[in-house]
This record gives C-alpha cells, sequence and structure tokens, in this order.
C-alpha cells in the first residue's frame, strides 16, 4: 500500500464517527421518538425471553463515565451492551484525569476516538452538555441532579406493560421535586398524559421545566401540597428517595418534612383499586415506602428495575447505529 492510499484511507476512518446526537433530556424528542425506543425495548424483552440473541452492536464500545454510585443503571447498561454484542468500558470519574482538573472538552475529544458511546452519570446536567458539545460520538445521560431520562423511559415501559397506554391514566407522584420529577413532568407534556405531584412546600419540581412542560402540556400537570388529594383514584403512583445522592447532609431534617409522603397502604387505599406503584431504586423502607407496600402484590419496582436493561438496549442501539434526530 502506497503512503497516500494510507493516507486516504485514515482519512476515510477518522471521519466514521461524525455523528452527533445525543440523549440528555426527553424534551429534545418527540412523542413518536421516545415510543418507538419503548416499542422496540418490548420487542428486545421478548425475543431475549425466547432465546433470541442480539448482535446489533458488535464491535462497539461504550464507556461508562459515572461520578456518582449506582447499582441498576451501570449493570442495566453493562449487561445491555453485552446483550447486544458490544463491550464496555466502565471509568468511575474520580479514577480519571477528571478527577484532577483535566476538562471535560478534552475528555469528551479524547473518548471519542475510542469509543462509540459515552454514558454520564454526574451531578451538573451543564457537565452532560459541555461532553456533548465536543463529543462526536452519543453522550447518553444516565442521570444529572436534573433529570434521569433513561430511568423514565423504562418507568413508562413498566405502566405501558401494566396499565396500557398513559393517556388516559392519572399518573401521580409523590415526595420531592427532584431529578425523577422533573422528567416525569417532561414525559407527561411529551407523552400527553396528566400527572399530579405532591412535594412540601420548599421541595418543588424546578420551576422552568415545570411552567414549560404546562404551556406545551395537552393534560393537566399540576403541583399540590396534600398528598392525599393528589393520590385519589390514581392509577399510578411514584415514589423516590427523600435525599437524592449528593443531598446526604439534610438526610435528617428531610425525615421529619416529608414524614406525610410517605406511601403507606393507608394512603395507598386512596387511589384505584388497581393501581400500580413505582419505585426506582434504591429504596428506604420506613421513609418514602413502607416494607408492607414495597413488598406487596402493587409494587412493581422490580420489572422496572429489568427494564431498565430493555430500554438501555433500544436506546443503544438507537443512538450508536442510527441516532435519532434532535
Ligand atoms: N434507579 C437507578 O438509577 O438506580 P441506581 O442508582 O442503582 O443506578
Ligand atoms: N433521585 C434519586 C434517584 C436515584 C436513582 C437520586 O438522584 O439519588
Amino acid at each position: 500500500m502506497s503512503i497516500s492510499t494510507l493516507r486516504l484511507n485514515i482519512i476515510v476512518q477518522s471521519g466514521r464517527k461524525t455523528m452527533k446526537n445525543h440523549l440528555l433530556a426527553l424534551k429534545y424528542f418527540n412523542k413518536q421518538q421516545l415510543q418507538s425506543l419503548i416499542v422496540r425495548a418490548i420487542m428486545l424483552k421478548n425475543e431475549s425471553a425466547d432465546d433470541i440473541l442480539h448482535n446489533q452492536l458488535t464491535g462497539k464500545t461504550a464507556c461508562l463515565l459515572f461520578e456518582k454510585p449506582s447499582t441498576r443503571t451501570r449493570v442495566s447498561f453493562e449487561a445491555a451492551m453485552y446483550g447486544m454484542g458490544g463491550q464496555v468500558i466502565f471509568m468511575p470519574a474520580r479514577d480519571s484525569q477528571l478527577g484532577r482538573g483535566e476538562p471535560l472538552k478534552d475528555t469528551a475529544r479524547v473518548l471519542a476516538r475510542y469509543v462509540d458511546c459515552i454514558v454520564v452519570r454526574t451531578f451538573g446536567q451543564d457537565v452532560v452538555a459541555e461532553l456533548a458539545k465536543y463529543s462526536t460520538v452519543p453522550v447518553i445521560n444516565a442521570l444529572t441532579d436534573l433529570y434521569h431520562p433513561c430511568q423514565i423511559l423504562s418507568d413508562l415501559m413498566t405502566v405501558i406493560e401494566q396499565k396500557g397506554a398513559p393517556e388516559n391514566l392519572k399518573i401521580v407522584w409523590l415526595g420531592d421535586g427532584n431529578n425523577m420529577a422533573n422528567t416525569w413532568i417532561e414525559a407527561a407534556s411529551i407523552f400527553g398524559f396528566s400527572l399530579t405531584l405532591a412535594c412540601p412546600e420548599g421541595y418543588d419540581p424546578d420551576q422552568t421545566i415545570l411552567k414549560e412542560a404546562q404551556q406545551r402540556a395537552q393534560r393537566p400537570i399540576t403541583l399540590l401540597r396534600d398528598p392525599k388529594e393528589a393520590i385519589a383514584d390514581a392509577d399510578v403512583i411514584n415514589v423516590d428517595v427523600w435525599a437524592s445522592m449528593g443531598q446526604e447532609e439534610e438526610q435528617e431534617q428531610r425525615l421529619a418534612i416529608f414524614q406525610p409522603y410517605q406511601l403507606s397502604s393507608e394512603l395507598l387505599g386512596l387511589a384505584a383499586d388497581d393501581a400500580v406503584v413505582l419505585h426506582c431504586l434504591p429504596a428506604h423502607r420506613g421513609e418514602e415506602i413502607t416494607e408492607e407496600v414495597l413488598e406487596g402484590p402493587q409494587c412493581v419496582a422490580f420489572d422496572q428495575a429489568e427494564n431498565k436493561m430493555h430500554i438501555h438496549k433500544a436506546i443503544l442501539e438507537r443512538f450508536i447505529n442510527s441516532g435519532m434526530e434532535q
């Protein structure tokens, strides 16, 4: 091979990873696009149950760059990547040069030369945005302080499995107006279902996200204080920890404030008889949910946890192989 042919090959190959297409928040996508991910995840789940093997990501590598702890998201992304024939490099942010001050823009450009996708769990939404700005491969938000988009897609998949299309359901959020609540709010405005939140004063969801979602929503997105009023006749009830990762020092103070929002059998009794309970886990029994409700027949938290792997397969396949218009 001549030097000029070799040079041409290098140029062609280095142009391979030019698609810029990221999953940073649900709001950048429409209902049809997000629904198609859920439909694909259900298909992959059914095929896996029939022992059908998948190889759509053979030869592809994802880097998981995590700055916060994780059990489900990390392992389900890893299992999803391997399950589709790909491979994973897990990199705790503290063990990388980021921990010693290397800029995000340099990190993004370097990682994008090695891998086909960067899955990030971090604090600020600005971190995933900055990585996405400089990465030539997809950046996937695996939780920030503001959003948890992949989780809400698996939660919606679980709702659809349990109750059918979400549009006619009363979906309720109880507790902290955190990253999960913010993402449910965006999902409600995109998918067109009604969402009722009950949060204690001072712990509201992000006001900008709430207002923007309310403006474009087809059905009401309502913020209440009273958990009993919110849960009345609910079809789906969501709870989450009262102190999210990074808020550990507020844990004690929050226990007293959030006590009325605990999902007990008594509170659950006000919902529809066939209501289902979702919890993204990890659960703090005796805090946001009682042992009885978490282990009871209405709770589908472990199906939710399983569905994370199926939705992650669909997300990785779509973003790595073809992308989704933004
Ligand atoms: N639900 C969820 O994101 O769990 P992990 O923190 O264990 O990933
Ligand atoms: N709101 C929680 C979700 C954990 C999956 C947190 O951010 O810690």
